[in-house]
């Protein structure tokens, strides 16, 4: 059944898990991240991008997200909408049935520049609104993440959310989760070494929980960058650079201090990526013209990359 993130984030608190969000723009992402809650029996979160609508268009990410509730009756789904640039736009997704908005004010509507505290409580509760008038839940942020955020200060813990600014967000708008930025980014390029406390810093969630013991976190750029997956990529002919992600034992770190939703798209790009060049590399493929195979390939990566998140993050077995 189709149920709000604040429905399924309650219910996470009360039973101490996260619940992966998984990117999707096509049938065969949203099929793996179904078949694999159904084989552990969680809960699930889809969400779509700007630039899965752009790939997909509106309807077919709607309709295949749709498809999935259909197939799967018993298992609860979030429809959400990532990082929204505008009020606008948060209200077309709820006018088309999503269940769930980022409306992302933390940056102005360039999804570049860095907004300001005012302009992001201003847009954000407006979005609150109108979302929860519809029994549809909103997702803000507050502070930067790096990669989507190229052009903001230099100074590292400029870029971490305040816990004081994190309280006054949530007291003046109402949201029913709040993205953090505790040092992740998105995209493959987190960290040039594996991460230490100094750059991916669980410690922050610590003090927001400490100040706000009722709210729901969201972890963006939470990929964790698998290394096996980056050497199957390059062992069949691609080219990525030495890079980290962020390790799953510090996201589960992350959910003792009340991380309930863990945005995850890179990781699926990754699994895809590399079981399809190691399948069209092999030579018993070599003339196979069933691009299914190719694509059955891909989806029984990201279905064991999925299933693998479910259990780590507990939300296995409380579908
Ligand atoms: O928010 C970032 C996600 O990884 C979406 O990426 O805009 O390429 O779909 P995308
Ligand atoms: P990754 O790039 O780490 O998968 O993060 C995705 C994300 O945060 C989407 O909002
Ligand atoms: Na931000
Ligand atoms: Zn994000």
């Amino acid at each position: 059944a189709l149920v709000s993130l604040r429905q399924l984030l309650d219910y996470a608190a009360e039973q101490g898990f996260a619940v992966p969000a998984f990117n999707v723009s096509n049938m065969e992402q949203v099929q793996a991240i179904m078949q694999a809650a159904a084989a552990c029996d969680s809960p699930v979160i889809m969400q779509g991008s700007a630039g899965a609508n752009r790939y997909a268009g509106e309807v077919f990410l709607r309709h295949l997200i749709l498809a999935a509730v259909e197939q799967y009756p018993h298992i609860p789904v979030v429809m959400h909408r990532d990082h929204a640039p505008t009020p606008d736009i948060c209200a077309q997704a709820i006018k088309s049935g999503f269940s769930s908005v980022m409306m992302d004010g933390s940056l102005l509507e360039d999804m570049k520049t860095p907004a300001s505290f005012a302009y992001n409580v201003d847009v954000t509760r407006t979005v609150v609104k109108k979302a929860h008038a519809c029994g549809v839940s909103v997702e803000g942020e507050i502070g930067c993440l790096g990669a989507l955020e190229a052009n903001s200060a230099q100074d590292h813990s400029r870029l971490l959310t305040d816990p004081g600014e994190a309280v006054e967000f949530v007291e003046q708008t109402q949201v029913d989760a709040l993205a953090v930025a505790i040092g992740t980014s998105h995209g493959a390029y987190k960290f040039s070494k594996p991460p230490t406390g100094e750059v991916l810093v669980i410690s922050r969630l610590k003090e927001l929980q400490q100040r706000l013991p009722n709210t729901h976190f969201v972890m963006h750029g939470s990929s964790s960058v698998p290394q096996e997956w980056l050497k199957i990529i390059n062992d069949y002919g691609g080219d990525i650079p030495e890079t980290y992600g962020v390790p799953v034992e510090e996201i589960v770190e992350g959910i003792k201090y009340g991380v309930r939703k863990v945005n995850i798209d890179t990781d699926l790009r990754m699994a895809s990526t590399g079981a399809m060049r190691r399948f069209l590399a092999q030579p018993e493929n070599a003339s196979e013209l069933d691009a299914r195979k190719t694509y059955q390939a891909a989806k029984d990566a990201m279905e064991a990359l999925c299933q693998a998140r479910y259990e780590a993050f507990g939300s296995a077995g409380h579908a």
